[in-house]
Order: C-alpha cells, then sequence, then structure tokens
C-alpha cells in the first residue's frame, strides 16, 4: 500500500519516525511530508533513511520547472493519507480549507481516505475552536484516531496524547485497503426520530438516538459516496455528510424525500417515523389540571409512498424495529414496503451503540446479526447494497 505520512509540529513528532519504521517493516510503501513545524522536531534525513524513500519539506514546494506540480504529483499517488501528529494550527487550516504549505496543499487536492492523528494539551484539545474544527472535518469525512488520555509531554495527565504507532498503522490498513465502491453514488440517510405537536410547546416522539445514521453516514463517506443527510430530533451532532436537510415531522420529512429520492441511488430509512400524529394542534399552552386526551390518527408510510415511484437502478433500505415475531414482522415490511433489504431489529438497539438482528434481502438472503456496533452493520450493509448495485 502507498502511504502519504504527513508530519506537523508536536513533540509527538518522535513517535511518527515508529510510525514511519513499522509501515515499511510491514511491506508499505511511504512518502513523508513534513511541515515548517514537524522540521522542528524530527530531521528529513531520519525519516528518509528509514523509509529509503522522498521525504519533502516546505523547501520542496514549489520547485522551478515542475510539469505538475508537487503538491499535485503528490496528492495523486497515495492509497491513504496519515497525519501523525496533526496539531491545533494544522487541523485549523485543513478544517478551513487553508492551504499555504505543502502539506494543507497536497491533502486539499486528494480523494483518498485521510486519517488524522492529533497531539496536543488538554487545554488546546478541549477548546471550542479546535472540537468546533474536529466537527467540520467530521463532517467533510476526514477519519480521526485518538487522541488519548494520558501522560503529556509536560507532565500533566490528561486526554491529548497521540494514539500509539502500532494503533495508528492498524487504522491506517484499513482504510486504505477500503475499496471506493459507491464512489459519486447519492445516498439519502435518514435518521432521528420524529416530531409531532401536541399543542404549542408539547410534542411526542420517540427514544431514536441518530447514532445509527452516524455509523451509515460515516461509511458511506469511506466508501467514497455523496451523502445526503434527512436528520430529526437526534441526540447526536449530525457527522460526516455533503448535504443536510432537517425535518422535524413525519410531513416535512415525507416533503423533503419526496423532493429529494428521486436523484438518489440509494435510501436508507434508518429514521423512527411516527404512526400516528395528534389530530390537529391543540391551541397554545394546555392549561394543568384534569385529564387530557389525545386523539391520534395514523401518519403516511413514508418509505411505502416513495417505494411507488421506486426506480429498479435504485436500491432502497428499510429498518424494521420490532418486539415480538422479528422475521416474520420484518419479511412483511419488507414485502410491503417494496424495500430491496430490510434490517431487522429489535427495540434494544434504540439509543444504544449496538445491534442485534439479521439483514434480509428480497433475494431470500438471510444474514444473522450477534450484537455487533452499529459500525460494524454499516460495513455488512454496504456490502450488500454494493452488491445490488452491481448485480443491477
Ligand atoms: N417508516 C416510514 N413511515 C412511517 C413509519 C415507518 O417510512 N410512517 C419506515 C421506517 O423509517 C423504517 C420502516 O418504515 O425504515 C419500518 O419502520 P417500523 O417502525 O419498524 O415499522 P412500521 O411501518 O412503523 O410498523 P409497526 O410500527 O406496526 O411495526
Amino acid at each position: 500500500m502507498k502511504v502519504l505520512l504527513g508530519v506537523t509540529g508536536s513533540i509527538a513528532a518522535y513517535k511518527s519516525v515508529l510510525v514511519a519504521r513499522l509501515l515499511v517493516k510491514a511491506g508499505h510503501e511511504v512518502k513523508t511530508i513534513l511541515s515548517r513545524g514537524g522540521e522542528n522536531f524530527i530531521s528529513s534525513l531520519s525519516i528518509s533513511n528509514l523509509t529509503v524513500n522522498d521525504v519533502f519539506t516546505e523547501d520542496d514546494f514549489w520547485i522551478p520547472g515542475q510539469k505538475v506540480p508537487l503538491h499535485i504529483e503528490l496528492a495523486r499517488w497515495p492509497d491513504v493519507v496519515v497525519v501523525a501528529p496533526a496539531t491545533m494550527h494544522f487541523l485549523g487550516k485543513l478544517a478551513h480549507g487553508l492551504a499555504d504549505d505543502l502539506l494543507t496543499s497536497t491533502i486539499g487536492a486528494i480523494d483518498r481516505p485521510v486519517l488524522l492523528a492529533p497531539a496536543m494539551h488538554t487545554e488546546m484539545w478541549n477548546s471550542r475552536v479546535l472540537q468546533d474544527n474536529v466537527k467540520r472535518l467530521k463532517i467533510f469525512g476526514y477519519e480521526f484516531i485518538g487522541p488519548y488520555e494520558g501522560e503529556l509531554s509536560s507532565g500533566d495527565r490528561g486526554i491529548g496524547r497521540m494514539a500509539e504507532p502500532e494503533d495508528i498503522i492498524e487504522r491506517v490498513i484499513e482504510i486504505g485497503n477500503t475499496e471506493r465502491k459507491l464512489r459519486g453514488k447519492k445516498i439519502v440517510i435518514t435518521y432521528g426520530g420524529t416530531e409531532e405537536d401536541i399543542d404549542e410547546v408539547r410534542v411526542i416522539t420517540n427514544k431514536s438516538s441518530g447514532k445509527m445514521g452516524i455509523s451509515l453516514s460515516r461509511r458511506a463517506k469511506e466508501l467514497g459516496a455523496h451523502v445526503i443527510a434527512v436528520v430529526g430530533r437526534v441526540e447526536v451532532h449530525p457527522l460526516y455528510y455533503d448535504e443536510i436537510y432537517y425535518a422535524r415531522s413525519v410531513d416535512q420529512l415525507s416533503a423533503t424525500l419526496h423532493e429529494i429520492v428521486p436523484k438518489a441511488d440509494v435510501l436508507i430509512m434508518a429514521a423512527a417515523v411516527s404512526d400516528f400524529k395528534p389530530v390537529g394542534r391543540m391551541e397554545g399552552k394546555v392549561k394543568r389540571g384534569g385529564k387530557l386526551v389525545v386523539e391520534f390518527e395514523p401518519t403516511e408510510d413514508i418509505l411505502k409512498s416513495l417505494s411507488e415511484h421506486k426506480r429498479p437502478d435504485q436500491v432502497f433500505v428499510g429498518f424494521a424495529l420490532e418486539s415480538k415475531n422479528l422475521l416474520e414482522n420484518a419479511r412483511k415490511k419488507m414485502e410491503e414496503k417494496g424495500v430491496d433489504m430490510i434490517v431487522a431489529n429489535y427495540a434494544t438497539a434504540m439509543g444504544s451503540d449496538y445491534i442485534s438482528g439479521y439483514i434480509l434481502t428480497k433475494d431470500g438472503e438471510r444474514i444473522p446479526l450477534e450484537t455487533i456496533t452499529k459500525s460494524e452493520l454499516a460495513i455488512l450493509l454496504y456490502d450488500k447494497i454494493a452488491e445490488k448495485i452491481e448485480k443491477g
């Protein structure tokens, strides 16, 4: 595998020497870019001796007479990029598209997975502006490893310690090996719960957290897809998307999806959509005292109505949340809602990081899920989706 290693200016840079060494030992090809800050901590000589390959510094950024600028040539070379350590300053530049040196310009032009291993003091990591930049970078699909809690160069303990070289390498290989088999595909992912008004201040909703949606979006970005998130009421911060729509009620969700799904290749309906809504919203804020009787009427089955206009080249995936007769009910839902596959799961998955149940496909496949993480489910699900797209 071709790995482009970026090193920025932090005391943790001494560990990047080990990252380079272990990668080369494992048979990977490593080229390195040292930022000006990185050069303060390690020398290009030591890295080039270890990697037996090119090491570039700021002095190489613009070399006269180059047919293709170096940062473009380098951006076209690797299977995967890792920046270890990644400083607060570097992350800030990357988050805002500031490409004023060789490393940021190269990453700015890259179409491969990028892993970032931050290292800094706890106060810096916890600062609002840094955390906001990390969120921004995740939205764009950058992968992070660490930082972790531990001893820092100042002698303090806290979060900010760079991930260990062995762990960085494991993750680099994992994401570098990911074939971008959904490149260019438009994937609509709905997640979170819906909310229906009872009166001016009260709503009826459900326990959905939105965690499934984050895992699905993250994996879709890893696979090169264009992610369109449609988000309801969530307990998580939406991440890993190219476009985002907010839809609170079943009617808003329906209107949004009817508009955008015709242009999509894949729809994954992970949202927990309310099956009932109050018959009309009560005026103002209902006063306390006595019993309150709210009458509910059924809502539209959005997935079912979207499927009526589904093109054969589109792949639709539903979720079936059951408390009993899982397989039987999920199969029925797959049929009735006209979807290509359905994730059959139990109510215990709501709000949890884990899920158990089955992936069922229209072709009769049944893949058991024995308490796996939502990220693991996302890997399996996209394998099936990519297979379906390929088969047509
Ligand atoms: N769904 C939908 N519109 C609704 C209700 C559900 O599009 N009004 C979608 C969900 O997003 C999910 C699938 O349909 O992908 C199954 O949802 P689930 O809650 O398991 O089933 P319901 O159709 O609501 O049936 P029931 O509540 O009777 O189990």
